[in-house]
């Protein structure tokens, strides 16, 4: 949550940190500001609401120098008002902050600086760092260990801190430099031409230079146009690792499309063709994975799985945990992240972990990951984003290549994360039981999943019309059986998080055992009905729901046949293989979904109270 960037150049900063926070908007939007070190002052503007805001603001200060900060924040401690909006100045004046996380210990440290005679205008618990580092710096001599007096108040700030932070600072004094840290948020530097930026994401930076450094939790990093030099909170040094970006900036923008979403929907065949690019076994049969850094040894000793994710990803965690069953006949427990860190879980000996991320920043998901390792146990990373916390502590795991996700609810990540998993149970398998014809079977239907979404994609105007019988409602219920029940779960999340309509997902068959309740002609349901071995059992769940009245949209493969005037609307699909089928049945709803929610006037790409990477507890 929350989004942050710095610069130091040559160049006026302003407008370039301006189009760095556009880009990371989707990290939160409750506010925006933006401090220039310009004439001997910090020139500060802040707004809440839009960056789109902020701008005009800015217009007002005529900002004019070339090394900045800004950042776009999501509300955590104090309203969403202008004087809790960042970057925040300490009370002598000394220092200008940005952070993204949260301070524990904020209370305590504040009761100590009010003490020192500082004082504070916002109800943030970010303005006790800028204050703390004002009161350091103030009393820090030229540092012994050779460090700057500048980067030693922030360690010593840092080493009081307790909670999550990634803070960019300015020092009024020293034009020209800037000082990063972070402890449990992303931050990434970019070395450009003269000129160094620093970043929640690397979409903030690629514009400039697609050198990046990826900083460390318990790293500080201080920054000038031409220099960067990178220590711990312990004052070791750091060997600096420049990585290269992969993408272009061409990949975060929105070209035709009237919003992320809409564009990553459509986005989908092909995320998905570079999603099992050169991930398959030379003879047909199964698939292969670069950097899983696990024998096939170790994984023939595994007697259990477990997986933890949060949201989205727990969603496709649990299509995966049907798969694995199914074709690798192992059991797989899958768990919140954000109770699997907490709960003490007795594990067995031979489990393997996975998590799964597509930001991989979640901080639940992270601890989650920790927690296993404490443990003792290994654990694989299913992520998209290359050089996240998530996949730099995980022992290996698979990338999804998918590119940057942008819009806050997830759709290409999501369907890519259903591919990895049913490549993933396909390959476990083959180490079993699975034989050579079911591998190449299996192989064949996953190479052909593009094309089957293309053609599920083809139904967007049927959809979009279906929508907009619907949009009014008020609550809305998803059904689905086996593989398809997670998918009612995620069609639900879907909904709701982008339209406001209170939706539920349940096992069609559970629906009986309460949500039945709900029914009426106001409340529709969304059912999952491939043509399967229970086909007729979802049918006489509908038949219960067309009994009360209630509404039905059903989504079929096309080769079932509803009994006549049973569903309100048909949604078809291609008939699929059991291990692409929650891939293609995930299109309808991501359709329906977002097609409601611009029917209803909503903002789909910046839904209220939500961020897109959540990186507070
Ligand atoms: O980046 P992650 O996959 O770890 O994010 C997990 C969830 O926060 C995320 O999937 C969330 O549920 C999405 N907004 C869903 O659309």
């Amino acid at each position: 949550m929350c989004g942050i960037v710095g610069y130091v150049g040559k160049q006026k900063a302003a407008p370039l940190i301006i189009e760095g926070l556009k880009r990371l908007e989707y990290r939160g939007y409750d506010s925006a500001g933006v401090a220039v070190l310009q004439d001997g002052r910090f020139a500060v503007a802040k707004k809440t609401g839009r960056v789109a805001n902020l701008e005009g603001e800015t217009a007002k200060h005529r900002l004019h120098g070339t090394h900045g900060i800004g950042h776009t924040r999501w509300a955590t401690h104090g309203g969403v008002t202008d004087a809790n909006a960042h970057p925040h100045v300490s009370s002598d004046g000394k220092i200008a902050l940005i952070h993204n996380g949260v301070i524990e210990n904020y209370a305590h440290i504040k009761k100590f600086l009010l003490g020192k005679g500082y004082t504070f205008s916002s109800e943030t618990d970010t303005e006790v760092l800028c204050n703390l580092i004002a009161y350091h710096y103030a009393k820090e001599p030229a540092a012994a260990n050779g460090d700057s007096r500048f980067v030693e108040s922030v360690r010593k700030t840092l080493r009081h801190a307790e909670g999550t932070y990634g803070i960019v600072i300015m020092a009024l004094d020293l034009p020209g430099e800037l000082v990063t840290a972070r402890k449990g948020s992303p931050l990434i530097l970019g070395l450009g031409d003269g000129e160094t930026l620093v970043a929640s994401d690397v979409s903030a930076i690629v514009s400039r230079t697609q050198n990046v450094v990826y900083l460390k939790d318990g790293e500080i990093a201080h920054l000038t146009p031409t220099t960067c030099a990178i220590t711990t909170l312990s004052s070791g040094t750091v060997q600096t690792v420049v990585d290269k970006v992969t993408w272009s900036i061409a990949d975060s923008e929105l070209g035709a499309h009237a919003h992320f979403m809409e564009k990553e929907i459509f986005e989908q065949p092909t995320a998905l063709e570079n999603a099992m690019r050169g991930r398959f076994a030379e003879d047909g049969s199964t698939a292969r994975f670069g950097g899983l850094n696990i024998t096939p040894g170790e994984f023939r000793t595994v007697d259990r799985f477990m997986f933890c994710a949060c949201g989205t990803a727990l969603h496709a965690c649990m299509v995966t945990e049907h798969l694995i069953e199914r074709f690798a006949r192992i059991p797989v427990e899958c768990d919140y992240a954000s109770e699997f860190r907490y709960r003490n879980a007795p594990l067995f000996r031979n489990s393997l972990f996975f998590v799964m991320s597509q930001s991989g920043e979640t901080i639940d998901t992270l601890a989650a990951l920790r927690e296993a390792k404490r443990k003792g146990y290994k654990v694989l990373a299913i992520n998209n984003v290359v050089g996240s916390t998530i996949a730099r502590e995980a022992d290996g795991g698979i990338y999804q290549h998918v590119g940057p996700e942008v819009g806050v609810a997830s759709t290409k990540a999501f369907t890519s994360q259903l591919l990895i998993g049913a490549m993933l149970a396909l390959y476990i398998g083959r180490m079993r039981d699975l034989s050579f014809s079911e591998g190449t079977e299996i192989v064949n239907a996953l190479k052909g999943t593009p094309d089957l979404v293309r053609q599920a994609l083809a139904q967007a105007p049927h959809i979009k019309a279906i929508a907009k019988r619907f949009a009014k409602v008020t609550d809305m219920l998803f059904l689905g059986r086996m593989s398809l029940f997670p998918i009612a779960l995620e069609g639900a999340l879907k909904l709701k998080e982008i339209s406001y309509i209170h939706a539920e997902g349940y096992p069609a068959a559970e629906m009986k055992h309460g949500p039945i309740a709900l029914i009426s002609e106001e409340c529709p349901s969304v059912f999952f009905a491939p043509n399967n071995e229970l086909f007729n059992k979802v049918v006489s769940s509908m038949q219960e729901i067309k009994a009360r009245k209630g509404p039905i949209i059903a989504i079929i493969t096309e080769d079932a046949e509803l009994p006549a005037g049973l569903a309100d609307e048909v949604i078809r699909i291609p008939r699929c293989h059991e291990a692409v089928l929650p891939i293609v049945a995930s299109i309808p709803v991501q359709l329906l979904s977002y097609y409601i929610a611009v029917e209803r006037g909503c903002d789909v790409d910046k839904p209220r109270n939500l961020a897109k990477s959540v990186t507070v507890e």
